[in-house]
């Protein structure tokens, strides 16, 4: 039997790859075709040490495999092919020398470590200070959050390690995420912060639902987002969109377990921006606490929401269809009293809303007595009270409102408050 040594496979592997993807470029496309592009460069983090066994730390070997794809000067892409690869924390940070956007290709699993003692920042793996970057490949982030999940209690910390946050995506522009699996988050799946023009599809998203805190994928100050065709069970909201978002749009979201897809909460921070600008459009929730929903503290610094609307949504077995509630707080601890919110919502569009809830109030608008909810609208819903023992079978579903006047178009089931 013929033994190599381990440079030399590595130099191999790295050749094949870069004479696989050149033949592709040189048979693949018709040469004279405007859309040809240009070859990258591929850099295969097994090139870098990483080793796709599932134990040996492959986190240098990462971090060195982005260091060089992002000095490139021309067009590259990093490979994380198939196997295992456990990795502590990592940053993929900018700016790049790339003119063209940087391909990241994850084929295979990459694990988190579950020893956040070396971690020293609140996320797993950060995308920082990127302009153009095509994320895909089919694999999966595994962030191993059930090792810390009835451990750690981070509430007395406001960076906790222990939580982290499995994708975090901060000052990236023109980005395209798709065909991508993050699973078992210690604290989010996903944070998308300072973004611009950012393109999710094709996402699973995946955690039991009583997994502690673990929201989806959570927008703030950022513009242009796009999150289309994606799957979300999780243990809190599927996709939360807080302060500073502006033409948020999400599209074939399916989510359950979970919380439900949020506008908020908003108010929690002093000089928060406004959020401006929201579709939620064709997505189903199965069995999630809430559905589409707007939330502000009491007693908030003011700012303001508008411009969301909400429509072709299915809920099966949703405990709260539709719901506004401006006097939210996470937990007891953190409530505030019962100050009114000055958070101003306003331009708000419930339509195509269809489905089942086992609560008997459907639908409930809680407005500020500050800031009256001005300008919702409701049309064509049709929410059916299915009770989990159906003792009540013959009660409809009903509204509760506060502080709002509904304008109300087509069929609505159950009848509006007005
Ligand atoms: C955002 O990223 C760009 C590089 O893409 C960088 O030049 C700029 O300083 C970053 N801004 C902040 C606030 O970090
Ligand atoms: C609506 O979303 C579902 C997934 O919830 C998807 O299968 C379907 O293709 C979408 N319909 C349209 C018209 O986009
Ligand atoms: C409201 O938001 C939608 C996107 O959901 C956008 O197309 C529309 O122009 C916005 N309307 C106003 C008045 O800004
Ligand atoms: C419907 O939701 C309720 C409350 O969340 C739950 O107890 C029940 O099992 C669900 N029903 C189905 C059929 O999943």
């Amino acid at each position: 039997m013929t033994t190599y040594n381990k440079v030399d496979i590595k130099i191999v592997l790295l050749l094949c790859l870069v004479s696989i993807s050149s033949l592709a470029e040189a048979f693949g496309r018709p040469a004279a075709s405007a859309i040809v592009k240009p070859r990258q460069t591929i850099f295969n983090v097994l090139a870098f040490g990483a080793k796709p066994d599932g134990k040996t730390d492959s986190t240098n070997a990462f971090q060195a495999a982005w260091d060089a794809t992002c000095k490139h000067p021309e067009p590259a892409r990093l490979v994380i092919p198939g196997g295992e690869f456990l990795v502590r924390q990592v940053k993929f940070e900018g700016p790049c020398n790339n003119k063209s956007p940087i391909f990241i290709q994850l084929r295979g699993i990459v694990k988190a470590s579950i020893d956040t003692s070396t971690f020293t920042e609140p996320e797993w793996i950060t995308f920082e200070k990127i302009v153009g970057l095509n994320l895909n490949g089919g694999g999966t982030f595994d962030g191993q959050g059930p090792a810390v999940w009835a451990k750690h209690d981070c509430s007395a910390q406001a960076k906790c390690a222990s939580r982290s946050v499995n994708l975090k995506f901060r000052n990236v522009t023109n980005a395209k995420i798709g065909r991508i699996t993050s699973k078992d988050p210690k604290g989010f799946h996903m944070c998308i912060n300072s973004c611009n023009n950012f393109r999710a599809k094709a996402l699973e998203i995946t955690a039991p639902g009583d997994s502690p805190n673990t929201d989806g994928i959570h927008v703030s100050n950022s513009n242009d987002v796009t999150i289309a065709k994606s799957v979300i069970s999780t243990g809190d909201d599927c996709i939360s969109i807080i302060q500073g978002v502006n033409r948020i749009k999400i599209a074939d979201v399916v989510c359950g377990p979970g919380h439900g897809i949020s506008v908020g909460s908003l108010g929690k921070y002093k000089d928060e921006k406004d959020v401006h600008d929201v579709l939620v459009k064709n997505c189903t929730l199965i069995n999630t606490q809430n559905g589409v929903r707007i939330k502000t503290w009491p007693d908030s610094p003011p700012s303001a929401a508008t411009n969301i609307t909400f429509t072709n949504i299915k809920m099966e077995n949703v405990t709260n269809p539709i719901i506004i509630d401006q006097n939210y707080c996470a937990s007891a601890k953190s409530c505030r009293g019962n100050k009114a919110s000055n958070v101003k919502i306003s331009q708000v569009k419930f339509i195509n809303i269809r489905g089942t809830t086992p609560t008997q109030c459907a639908v409930k608008m809680h407005c500020s007595p500050s800031f009256p909810c001005q300008n919702v609208q409701v049309a064509n819903i049709d929410l059916k009270y299915v009770p989990v023992l159906p003792t009540n079978a013959l009660s409809k579903a009903v509204s509760e409102c506060a502080n709002v006047k509904v304008a109300v178009a087509g069929f609505v089931i159950p009848a509006p408050c007005i």
